[in-house]
Parts: structure tokens; C-alpha cells; sequence
């Protein structure tokens, strides 16, 4: 094969020399939080500003690392991010970092177990006193995923986006997921293989 490209090379920021100089540091210790690597969260942020979502959820906040990508694509759509952690330290890390790098972007930051946290937010979807998610990032406890999925299917309409992590890193635990995904015929899905392995979800029909 002639010419194959280093596919780590990512374009300038979009971030400013505070943020960039954050965000370094926490990729120093990504393999302690778990943190996407830049790559994966590029791909995070440009697919949220081509989506134009409004109304972002995240699954697994940890120290706000991809937290920190969602809200910079926020400031473009001028949306707002709801993320999900039961960690109440990694939270409090992650409310610092999201006011230190994008005040201006409204994060509501979770503090729980997910499935508990989600049922309780469709619960009040439900009562309409909070409205649905058009982008949904999940990055959690991997064999929960087909829960998540079961609660979020009814939190979003057609037209919105679901983009799950560490689907080729994890398969086994995800499996029940992929396997909804692909047999679902309200989805349209594909594997994305780089980074820990996405996948992207559309959501075709109601
Ligand atoms: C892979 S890390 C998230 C990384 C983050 N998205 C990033 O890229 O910066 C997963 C996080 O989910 C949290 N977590 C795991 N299981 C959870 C659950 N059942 N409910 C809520 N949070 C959970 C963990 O504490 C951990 O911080």
C-alpha cells in the first residue's frame, strides 16, 4: 500500500490556551478515569456541531475530560449538557473543569447510579418538566449499556443520535447492545473502528 496515513494526527484545537493546556494534563492520566482519547473525542465533538444538537446526555462523566469537548461543540449549537456520574469526587473534578474551560455552556451535572438517574429523568420527561435528548453519549458501566439503551430509547425522538464507547474493546459486555442496535428497525447503526471501537446510532422512526 502506497502513502498510509498516521491517523493520530489531529488539526489545530478548537479549544484556547487555558482549555488546551487542561485538557493536556488530563490526558496524562486518562488511563486512571478512563478518559476518550483525542481522537474519539474530536469525532465527539464534530458530530454533535454537524447534528446541531441542543440537548446533550452523557453517561460516565468521570473527571469531565469528553465532557469538556461536548460543551466546547455546545457553544457552537448553543445547547446545553446533562451528564451522568456516581462518583460524587469525579463530578465535583468535572463541575471544575467545565467552569474552568466553558462557564458559558449550562451543564447539569448527575450525581447517581445511571439507570436510577435515567428513570428518574423519564420520569419528569414523562410529567414534562424536562425535555427529550436529542444526542445521547454513553461511556459507563459497559454491561449496563442494553439498560441505558431501554430508558433512552424513550427519552429521544426520530432524528436523534446515540454514539457508545468501547464497543470492540468490550465486546462481550455489550453484545445484548449491539445486538438490539442492529436488530432494531428504528435504528440505523454502524461500528466505528477506531479508538476503543463506537457506535453510532441513528434513530430513523418513532
Ligand atoms: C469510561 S469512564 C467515562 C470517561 C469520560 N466519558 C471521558 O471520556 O472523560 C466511565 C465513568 O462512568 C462511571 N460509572 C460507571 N458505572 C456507572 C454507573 N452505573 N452509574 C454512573 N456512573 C458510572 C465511572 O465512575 C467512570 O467515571
Amino acid at each position: 500500500m502506497d502513502g498510509v496515513y498516521e491517523v493520530k494526527k489531529i488539526n489545530p484545537s478548537c479549544f484556547d490556551k487555558t482549555t488546551e493546556e487542561i485538557l493536556s494534563n488530563l490526558e496524562k492520566t486518562k488511563n486512571s478515569f478512563w478518559n476518550l482519547d483525542r481522537e474519539c473525542a474530536n469525532f465527539l465533538n464534530t458530530l454533535i456541531k454537524i447534528k446541531n444538537a441542543k440537548n446533550v446526555l452523557e453517561i460516565g462523566t468521570s473527571n469531565g475530560y469528553s465532557g469538556i469537548w461536548i460543551l466546547e461543540a455546545l457553544k457552537e449549537t448553543k445547547g446545553k449538557l446533562t451528564t451522568v456520574e456516581y462518583w460524587e469526587k469525579r463530578q465535583s473534578v468535572a463541575r471544575a473543569n467545565f467552569s474552568k474551560c466553558v462557564p458559558e455552556v449550562y451543564a447539569e451535572s448527575k450525581i447517581g447510579a445511571a439507570v436510577i438517574v435515567l428513570e428518574d429523568m423519564l420520569d419528569e420527561i414523562k410529567q414534562n418538566k424536562r425535555e427529550k435528548f436529542d444526542f445521547v453519549f454513553i461511556d459507563a458501566n459497559k454491561k449496563e449499556y442494553i439498560e441505558y439503551f431501554e430508558l433512552i430509547d424513550k427519552m429521544i425522538n426520530k432524528g436523534s443520535v446515540i454514539l457508545a464507547d468501547n464497543i470492540l474493546t468490550h465486546y462481550k459486555k455489550v453484545e445484548d447492545y449491539v445486538n438490539a442496535l442492529f436488530d432494531n428497525p428504528s435504528y440505523q447503526s454502524q461500528i466505528l473502528p477506531f479508538g476503543a471501537g463506537m457506535m453510532l446510532s441513528y434513530k430513523i422512526s418513532d
